[in-house]
């Protein structure tokens, strides 16, 4: 099975409409030749109608950093899976570890944004990873069943080959702390058990997983190496359009 290798910058909470126009013109640039892997950036909300008119006819996808499950109505400040698919938008980032740390976000919730996520056309790159503390106290594998089982649940195997998983361990991300080839390839490795687990063999070994958690450009060639781990979530380095390319060229 071949898993097409997908690259995601996650730009968090950064980059005004100007900034990120100016980072995605560079961005075509430098990635214009490369057609062996799928390119996303994830704009904040504000920057992604015009971030997507500015990659349309290139080889760079839209994903957005949320969505909420809802269709429409009363929900202040909410944006629907509609309203992304609107303008332009292909992949959605569910249940990051900052939207749970922060935002009050479950997999109970995380469930109902993949759902609306897939029913209406989009992508769902869906993170689970434990913290430090669950990872010294041996839970890690516990964590991840829990979060990719509940989280996922009820979908069936149709909707769950649409989806892409990001493992990324809650000590990595913005710690400059990576985790190992080989502790990513482990935790992969287990994911694709579960998966197996919920359908079978076959889903299992065609869905791809990303890592993240402080991918550097130094560090991805070692990553994309290991069987099971099929791209990258990248967030600080992804905010410079050259370091960002140099991590899609690995
Ligand atoms: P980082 O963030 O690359 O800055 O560690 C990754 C993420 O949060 O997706």
């Amino acid at each position: 099975m071949t898993r097409k290798p997908l690259i995601a910058g996650n730009w968090k909470m950064n980059k005004t409409i100007g900034e990120a126009i100016s980072y995605v013109k560079e961005l075509r640039e430098f990635v214009e030749d490369i057609h062996n892997r799928e390119i996303v950036v994830c704009p904040p909300f504000t920057a992604l109608s015009a971030v997507g008119a500015e990659i349309k006819t290139s080889n760079i996808a839209l994903g957005a950093q949320d969505v909420y499950w809802e269709k429409k109505g009363s929900f202040t400040s909410a944006v629907s899976a509609e309203m992304l698919k609107e303008i332009g938008v292909k992949y959605v980032i569910i249940g990051h570890s900052e939207r749970r740390q922060f935002f009050d976000e479950t997999n109970e919730t995380v469930n109902k944004k993949v759902k609306a996520a897939l029913e209406n056309g989009l992508t769902p790159i869906v993170c689970i990873g434990e913290s430090e503390e669950e990872r010294e106290d041996e839970e890690t594998e516990n964590v991840i069943e829990e979060q990719l089982k509940n989280g996922l649940m009820d979908l069936t195997k149709e909707q769950f080959l649409r989806l892409v998983i990001a493992y990324e361990p809650v000590w990595a991300i913005g710690t400059g702390k990576n985790a190992t080839p080989e502790e990513a390839e482990e935790a992969h490795i287990f994911i694709r058990k579960l998966i197996a687990e919920m359908f079978d063999e076959e889903t299992a070994s065609s869905i791809r997983i990303l890592y993240g958690g402080s991918v550097k450009p130094d560090i991805i060639k070692e990553l994309m190496a290991k069987e099971n781990i099929d791209g990258a979530l990248v967030g600080g380095a992804s905010l410079d359009a050259r370091q960002f390319s140099d991590i899609i060229k690995f």
